[in-house]
């Protein structure tokens, strides 16, 4: 279990990743009516050491609120309302975001039809498109704008994060109108590298990427297993 004070250093990325997994592993046995967890219970439920959620869960500021504490003695764990809240203030997902996706294609429309955003603190406020053919159909609540709205949008609606899932001939043009009109975080889906200022936060999404590891893997364990 971490202890002590939160760890002075910023959080690095794969970090970051692991709280994100342990918010959602949480809010999951949240929902099936836990109510404590020890640092060893979540390692093994994510197929984790408990040295290395440990070691990450020391990253979070337990001091920062009075209301999130160890409970109990050592070894019994913590409370998972209060774990799962200084997570979330952690991440920044205490607050709802609104987001403005770009690009209303096969991978945009997949993202309009997920539900699953609102439930982690994402709200997809608009969607944009330069073709006008797709301009102003429907999906679910939202209807596609012209990408020629979209920077009135974001500096109308102080919107600070977008999405981006246009062919990757047209992410940086569509990242630089991003983040001139003020977005500072985006989440890329071309397959691109894409230049940004350094105030900027980027990810990239590549499915092909875990697809290559679970490859790696797989092609790793047969010949373990050949030798053996
Ligand atoms: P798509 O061709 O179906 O849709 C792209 C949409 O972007 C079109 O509606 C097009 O009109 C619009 N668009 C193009 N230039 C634009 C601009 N400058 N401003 C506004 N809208 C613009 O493509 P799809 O299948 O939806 O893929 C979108 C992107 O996501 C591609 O770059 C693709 O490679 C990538 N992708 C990435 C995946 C991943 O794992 N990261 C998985 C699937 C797609």
């Amino acid at each position: 279990m971490a202890s002590g004070p939160a760890r002075r250093s910023p959080i690095p990325d794969p970090v970051a990743t692991r709280l994100s997994l342990y918010l959602r592993q949480l809010e999951t046995l949240d929902r099936r009516g836990l109510k404590t967890i020890s640092s060893s219970q979540l390692a093994e439920s994510l197929r984790l050491t408990s040295a290395l959620v440990r070691s990450d869960l020391s990253y979070l500021n337990f001091s920062s609120t009075s209301r999130t504490r160890k409970i109990g003695h050592s070894g019994m764990g913590y409370r998972i309302d209060e774990l799962t809240a200084l997570l979330r203030c952690t991440l920044g997902t205490d607050r709802l975001w609104e987001v403005v996706l770009v690009g209303a294609g096969n991978l945009g429309r997949a993202l309009l039809a997920y539900g699953g955003f609102a439930t982690r603190g994402f709200r997809l406020v608009a969607v944009f498109d330069c073709d006008p053919k797709k301009v102003a159909t429907s999906y679910g609540e939202l209807s596609v704008r012209p990408v020629t709205d979209l920077v009135p949008f974001i500096h109308e609606h102080s919107i600070s994060l977008a999405i981006i899932a246009v062919p990757a001939t047209d992410a940086q043009d569509v990242a630089d109108t991003l983040t001139a009109a003020g977005i500072d975080g985006l989440l890329n889906f071309a397959p691109v590298s894409l230049r940004v200022p350094d105030h900027v936060a980027l990810r990239d999404v590549d499915i092909s990427v875990p697809l290559e590891q679970i490859a790696f893997d797989v092609t790793r364990r047969r010949q373990i297993t050949h030798l053996s």
